[in-house]
């Protein structure tokens, strides 16, 4: 029931790098028949390819069948650590929720909860409103969308009994004039829409400082007590390339329930 529509890695991105690498090597050979220099083109041409291979492998291991399916494992552990019954009807908010994989994921275990997808759906993905639409609608499912930015979710305070998110947070910018990082304003939205108990799971690159800096920076957003942190590459024994650095490594899973006091 969770078959995908989509992936983490747009096949157009790949594409692009992997035209980058034919054109360099193409200007390396044409330019070679007027100066050897040309050839040091070989260089940018290789590193491109390599870009390439590595993002098709990450690519193959996020999708369903043989490549792994990671980004059904994670959905899955979210829904987990989430922890609600099979007959919940909470309402839970699914915040960057792109081709509602992780919403889909949700109601299989659960089919009462009463779903919300909120996302940008912006060109740079392969995501879109109507698709999620269509695709719950095919699987006998439920689930209300809204676009929206995570950085100004529109609604009230203690709005939903559960938040999730998968690898939103970290691409989410601050209005002009808001002090705040982005990735830091989506968390503490998330929460503000959280009622006091709601349970809360976080997937996103929490390690890595370019998005969030000082790791104190975190910790003042998230509540203060009750909180677990997990690497998702040290919890799901995530294979390489997709535990390197630049792809998974820095991604932490943050769980917990917000403060009864609010
Ligand atoms: C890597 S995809 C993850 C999609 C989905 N959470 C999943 O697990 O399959 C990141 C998603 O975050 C969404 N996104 C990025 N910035 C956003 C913002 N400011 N507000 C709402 N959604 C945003 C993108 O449109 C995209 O759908």
């Amino acid at each position: 029931m969770t078959a995908r529509t989509s992936n983490w890695i747009p096949s157009r991105r790949i594409r692009f790098v992997a035209g980058l690498a034919l054109a360099f090597a193409a200007a390396a050979a044409v330019g070679s028949r007027w100066s050897l220099l040309a050839l040091l083109l070989l260089v940018p041409a290789l590193g491109a390819g390599w870009a390439a291979f590595v993002m098709l492998r990450i690519r193959r291991q996020l999708s369903p069948g043989r490549g792994g399916g990671w980004e059904r494992r994670i959905h899955e552990l979210v829904v987990s650590r989430l922890g609600l019954a099979p007959d919940s009807r909470a309402a839970a908010l699914d915040i960057g929720c792109g081709d509602a994989s992780l919403l889909v994921a949700l109601l299989d275990h659960a089919p009462a909860v009463a779903a919300t997808g909120v996302d940008y759906w912006s060109g740079s993905w392969d995501y879109a409103q109507a698709a999620c639409e269509a695709r719950l609608s095919r699987l006998g499912l439920k689930a209300a969308f809204q676009r929206m930015d995570a950085a100004r979710l529109v609604f009230p305070d203690a709005s939903f009994d559960a938040v999730v998110s998968v690898m939103c947070f970290h691409e989410v910018k601050a209005p002009r004039g808001v002090k705040m990082r982005g990735p830091l304003l989506a968390v503490s939205e998330a929460l503000r829409v959280l009622r006091p108990g709601g349970a809360f799971v976080f997937v996103d690159r929490f390690g890595d400082a370019a998005d969030y800096g000082e790791p104190a920076g975190l910790a003042a957003v998230l509540p203060v007590a009750g909180v677990r942190r997990e690497s998702l590459v040290a919890t799901l024994g995530v294979p390489w390339p997709l535990n390197t650095r630049r792809s998974l490594g820095p991604v932490e899973v943050i769980s917990g329930r917000k403060s009864p006091m609010g």
